[in-house]
């Protein structure tokens, strides 16, 4: 069924998460024992009801604010066996953190990425202590780092997503490590409050 909802992806344009990224995302959360995921950008849930799969993962909420996105994630979701573990929001994602009242061992933001330095310092609160932020796309094929040209029509969202690059590689709060994996992974530890 995974790979049906990934090929429904390719073949329809939606982004869903890359193979290699997946499997980062997986081995953290078997390894570190994660039982509960907030994830910002649902697209059709591949990446929820993979998260969901693992044994230790006990709820993953999601949110997306594409109707027509959502109501393909609520139907695979539903044909899943780890439709118990899974609540999908139809939301924007900003509203949905303001006024969230849960916290997170683990969230996977994969939303907008000009919305990343934004949503930062409410998804940090969050956070359980020893929580960690996993962020997608932090190179953004190259563009982040200077190495491929942006163009102009992205101009403002690059500058916005090095803006957090930079961010969250000198925030005192947090451990950051930025791994080479499929279009760059910013696995963002929150320090433990105690310390
Ligand atoms: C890269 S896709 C998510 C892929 C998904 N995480 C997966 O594993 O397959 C990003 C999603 O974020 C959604 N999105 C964009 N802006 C949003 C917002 N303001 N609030 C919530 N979702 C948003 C998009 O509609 C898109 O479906």
């Amino acid at each position: 069924m995974i790979e049906d909802i990934k090929n429904f992806g390719k073949n329809n344009n939606i982004p869903i998460t890359l193979d290699d990224t997946m499997k980062f995302i997986t081995d953290y959360i078997d390894e570190f024992k994660i039982k509960t995921i907030l994830e910002i950008g649902t697209a059709i849930a591949f990446g929820s009801i993979n998260m969901a799969s693992r044994k230790s993962v006990e709820t993953v909420d999601s949110v997306e604010i594409n109707v027509d996105r959502f109501k393909i994630a609520q139907e695979n979701v539903e044909k899943s066996n780890v439709k118990e573990k899974i609540s999908l929001h139809l939301i924007d994602a900003m509203q949905y953190i303001k006024s969230c009242d849960k916290k997170f061992d683990l969230i996977y933001l994969d939303g907008p990425k000009g919305q990343y330095i934004n949503y930062y310092p409410i998804l940090l609160s969050l956070l359980n202590d020893g929580g960690v932020i996993l962020a997608d796309n932090i190179y953004f094929h190259g563009m982040v780092l200077g190495k491929t040209p942006t163009p102009h029509s992205l101009n403002s969202m690059i500058r916005k997503l090095r803006e957090f690059y930079n961010l969250i590689l000198n925030d005192k709060k947090v451990h950051t490590k930025i791994y080479d994996i499929g279009d760059g992974v910013a696995l963002i530890k929150k320090v433990d409050d105690k310390n």
